[in-house]
């Protein structure tokens, strides 16, 4: 039985407020692998290689094809009891955001409303110079076709709509993490190593505006420190014992 605190129950349970920062970790328990874990991606892949905007324009087709390939992983997987519970707690609680660093859909599959997106969508992609929407069919493997897709439009490249190194996330969305994460009461953040800024500024400023802060994380990350409680366990473990008990505390004749 995953322990859960008492205090951190009670904070949720009195929340008006609840907003999540969730990240690669929170997808790690579908089969997706995180970055910087010790079988990350980043330690198999170089992001210098294949996530920014230069490495695209260098070899488009090396560059889409590893998005297929991550595409193909990604469709495979199903949203796991972390993400499930993360839905039941948005319909318990007042006011609730899920700000997310992945670009996997999976909050989105598992029925949670309210997804802020900060790096974008790895479903969706779109041609380089008209903006047209494009699909990069994952079915193609990379070797099969040594062209990079193009788009019917235009002709130019078409490229995942995710937010690489070195390049701007999208204005709204920031923008309105930063204010639900100034607004929050409870602030959780789950399977982040919080090492990327600017997403992983928002735990601190929620905690500079009065937040409870939380971290769900096997390891220690870089606000576990600064977090009131830290639940050293897997999100799909800890979540549902978390959200559990926080239901049992709001409707105790449901319980
Ligand atoms: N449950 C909760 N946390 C987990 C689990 C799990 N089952 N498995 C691993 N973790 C934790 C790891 O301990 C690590 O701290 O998830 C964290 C994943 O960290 P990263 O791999 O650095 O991923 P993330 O924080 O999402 O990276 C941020 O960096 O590469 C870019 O754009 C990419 O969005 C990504 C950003």
């Amino acid at each position: 039985m995953t322990s859960v605190s008492a205090k951190l129950v009670d904070a949720l349970a009195a929340a008006e407020t609840v907003v999540v920062l969730t990240g690669a970790g929170a997808s790690a328990e579908s089969g997706i692998a995180t970055f910087r874990d010790p079988d990350g991606l980043w330690e198999q892949f170089s992001p210098e290689e294949l996530a920014n905007v230069e490495a695209f324009l260098d070899n488009p087709t090396l560059v889409q094809g590893w998005y297929r390939y991550r595409q193909v992983a990604i469709e495979e997987a199903a949203p796991n009891a972390g993400h499930r519970a993360l839905t039941r707690l948005e319909q318990l609680v007042p006011r609730f955001a899920c700000i997310t660093q992945n670009v996997d859909n999976l909050h989105q599959e598992a029925g949670t409303e309210r997804v802020i997106e900060l790096h974008g969508n790895i479903i969706r992609s779109y041609c380089i110079d008209c903006g047209e929407p494009h699909t990069l069919d994952a079915s193609v493997a990379a070797d099969d076709d040594p062209e990079p897709v193009r788009c019917d439009e235009c002709g130019g490249l078409i490229r995942p709509d995710v937010v690489w190194f070195g390049e701007r996330l999208p204005p709204d969305a920031i923008a309105s993490a930063n204010a639900w994460a100034r607004d929050a009461d409870v602030f959780l953040c789950v399977g982040t190593s919080a090492v990327v800024f600017p997403a992983a500024d928002l735990p601190l400023e929620a905690l500079d505006h009065g937040a409870y802060l939380a971290d769900v994380n096997p390891d220690t990350s870089a606000v576990s420190g600064k977090a009131q409680v830290h639940l050293q366990a897997p999100a799909g473990e800890a979540l549902p014992a978390l959200v559990e008990a926080v239901a049992a505390r709001i409707n105790p004749e449901a319980a």
